[in-house]
């Protein structure tokens, strides 16, 4: 509207400017044409009237304004409207034509209206010898650019509505998605996590919507694990505390207690302690390789001497069940990873191996390359995982029976902790198990990890 009104005052400026101005030169071309003309007619103007008088009364219907001759006493001699002859006038153009100067001025009279008087001297062998005085009304000229400037207001009246509507119509299309998007993340400030907006079309802003959601279910999915995991801790943490408290209150209620039996509650209570001890250990560990996401400890190995390395420690436990760990030790493979962190990883699943395989049985580990990975197989022929279990062993806490785990001393924790330092190194782990049978775990690293960053 600011803009439109400014065009209207330039409009109107320029157009006024052009039509009087014309006007202006064109009287004033004219007033020396009749002075010319005068002049050719009669030297003394005052005595050749009827030539004269006829020359202005054309002049003055061909340029629609009243035409005067002025003597040098300032008295009108000719009067195209007859009206003023002989009359006196005491105009300053007058005057200023007497001298020799050539006028045009512009009045707004009470009884004419808008008008243009130009006064034109007379001259002739360098003496001024009277004045051609030309009266002539602008309101003609005045009435166009009203007129122009009326249908200018009405054009800009009309741009200013459809302009307005326009925008109406396009802020209302932006700001209504804008605002459930907004109304969802304060949504998701005060808690409420499962957010979704909807997705029409294919703009930038449905692209937003698109990554919000994306956002949302991210969250949510992280904010749910947090929960599960916070709530499992706590569990696994109370129950070896619930443990304690039941055989130490017993001991204590107890008047008489032989010392075979307190030997037997306080060796319950130390492997309570134990099991607290594992799981807080475990729990750390996790948090561990959490933190360290970025910062592997690089560095070249031989994952012969590696699994040789580790598989020593574990062969007592082996052997007191009897069971036999074969190593297939076929190639040497070198690559580059966190010692570490890989030892950990692999000492779970043989522990696992060993923990779930009756007495005399055989656990078969063997190393080899395909195409660019590093495979580990770890098989065992024990107990072997149900079907419905498998998609769950590498969650947190996850025990296929708890009752069983628990003699076994489990924490559940074991499967989740190897999986994140595989995933670490870019590599991935699978099982294929078959119940009461044997388990197999393959663990896959490929063999330029650590190369490029
Ligand atoms: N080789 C295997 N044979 C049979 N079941 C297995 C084997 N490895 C893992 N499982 C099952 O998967 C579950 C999860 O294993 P994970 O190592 O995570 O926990 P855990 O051994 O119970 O406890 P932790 O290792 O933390 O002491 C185990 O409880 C067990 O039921
Ligand atoms: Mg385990």
């Amino acid at each position: 509207m600011l803009t439109l009104f400014l065009i209207s005052l330039f409009i109107n400026e320029v157009i006024y400017k052009n039509y009087i101005d014309e006007k202006k030169s064109s009287l004033l071309l004219q007033g020396n044409i009749i002075a010319d003309r005068v002049i050719a007619y009669h030297i003394d103007i005052n005595r050749s009237r009827n030539g004269i008088d006829h020359i202005i009364k054309k002049y003055s219907k061909e340029i629609k304004s009243r035409v005067m001759i002025i003597n040098k006493k300032g008295i009108v001699v000719h009067d195209a409207y007859e009206a003023l002859k002989d009359r006196k006038l005491g105009h300053w153009e007058i005057k200023e034509a007497l001298k020799g100067k050539s006028i045009a001025n512009e009045y707004n009279l009470k009884e004419y209206g808008r008008t243009m008087y130009v006064t034109v001297p007379i001259v002739l062998n360098d003496q001024v010898h009277g004045v051609v005085f030309i009266s002539s009304s602008l309101e003609d000229i005045y009435r166009k650019i009203q007129n122009i400037m009326k249908s200018y207001m009405i054009l800009s009246v009309l741009c200013v509505g459809i302009t307005g509507f326009i925008s109406f119509v396009f802020a209302h299309v932006i700001a209504n998605p804008i605002e459930k998007l907004t109304d969802s993340i304060k949504k998701m400030y005060n808690g409420n996590l499962e957010q979704k907006v909807e997705i029409i079309g294919n703009d930038e802003l449905t692209n937003l919507a698109g990554a919000f959601n994306m956002m949302s279910t991210k969250l949510s999915q992280v904010d749910k694990q947090r929960k599960e995991f916070v709530a499992n801790v706590s569990h696994e943490l109370r129950t070896p505390l619930s443990a304690m408290k039941l055989l130490s209150e017993s001991l204590l209620h107890q008047e008489k207690v032989d010392p075979k039996t307190y030997r037997e509650f306080f060796s319950d209570i130390a492997s309570e302690v134990d099991r607290l001890d594992r799981i807080i250990e475990s729990l750390l560990a996790l948090v561990d390789i959490d933190k360290g996401k970025l910062e592997l400890d690089y560095q070249v190995t031989y994952v012969n001497y590696l699994l040789e390395k580790l598989i020593r420690p574990l062969k007592p436990l082996a052997d007191k069940k009897q069971i036999d760990i074969d190593f297939v030790n076929l190639e040497k493979v070198q690559i580059q990873l966190d010692r570490i962190k890989i030892q950990q990883a692999l000492t779970n699943i043989i522990n696992n191996a060993i923990k779930y395989t009756p007495e005399g049985g055989k656990i078969k580990i063997s190393l080899y390359t395909e195409h660019d990975e590093v495979i580990i197989k770890i098989q065992d022929n024990g107990i072997g995982i149900p079907e419905e279990s498998l998609p769950y062993i590498f969650e947190r806490f996850y025990r296929v029976d708890k009752a069983r785990a628990r003699k076994t001393g489990g924490t559940g924790l074991g499967l989740a902790i190897t999986k994140q330092i595989i995933e670490l190194h870019q590599g991935k782990i699978e099982v294929i198990s078959q119940l009461n049978k044997g388990t197999t775990f393959y663990i896959y690293l490929p063999q330029n990890i650590g190369l490029n960053g």
